[in-house]
């Protein structure tokens, strides 16, 4: 698929790994996909755009690069995507952050939403949604089609596992949207869990089991 992105860096890989895994703690799974962030972070924002401006060194002045991140909106879709936002924005402190809330119906699967709060001016600013696990994509394809309502410049959505099943229904509707994982995993169970997975992100995140 022409717009997945995968992120291979064995530093990305090894900690997936770590996370994966049963006995991990809540902290440890925590810390882990906070690390995780800031090396995501750091490939997903690969060609943001920068501008020159003028400062001076000890030496001389001189025209060096900076990038606005307040131009940047990371959207968190609850919960989980609450677990990406620590480490994102430790790389680019300057960003805005936006909410949606969506819930999945536990028989359908579909996407109910109940929440959704963005900053002003979203025509002006750079997307990028952030969601742990792209599932079904049904969560995933309503939120892209909610922040379409805002137009805002670009959007980018970033996971750490997706499922085959999820990034086709997601670029079924999205083909615009560049999607950023980890981990493409082998399929969907009877649930509409990731296999092999890691389990349901938010109660690993917040150690709500
Ligand atoms: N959400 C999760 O947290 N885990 C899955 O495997 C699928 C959806």
């Amino acid at each position: 698929m022409p717009q997945v992105h995968h992120i291979t860096h064995p530093l990305v890989q090894h900690k997936l790994t770590l996370m994966r895994q049963k006995d991990r703690s809540t902290s440890g799974f925590r810390r882990l996909l906070n690390e995780i962030s800031m090396l995501m972070a750091y490939e997903i924002t690969r060609d943001i755009p920068t501008q020159l401006i003028e400062i001076e060194t000890p030496l001389e002045t001189m025209q060096a690069p900076v990038i606005d991140g307040k131009k940047t909106v990371f959207v968190s879709i609850l919960r989980a995507g609450n677990g990406f936002l620590d480490g994102m924005l430790n790389v680019v402190p300057g960003a805005r952050v936006g909410h949606v809330g969506l819930y999945r119906d536990p028989k359908t699967l579909v996407a109910v939403e109940y929440y959704f709060k963005m900053p002003s001016d979203m025509h002006e600013r750079d997307v990028i949604v952030l969601d742990p696990m792209l599932a079904t994509g049904n969560s995933a394809v309503a939120a892209v089609e909610r922040l379409k309502e805002c137009n805002p410049k670009s959007i980018r959505f970033v996971c750490l596992l997706a499922a085959p099943e999820g990034l086709k229904n997601f670029h079924g509707s999205h083909p615009d949207v560049p999607v950023y994982t980890a981990a493409i995993d082998r399929g969907l169970n009877e649930h509409g869990y990731i296999v092999p997975g890691l389990g349901d992100a938010g109660d690993r995140i917040f150690g709500t089991k």
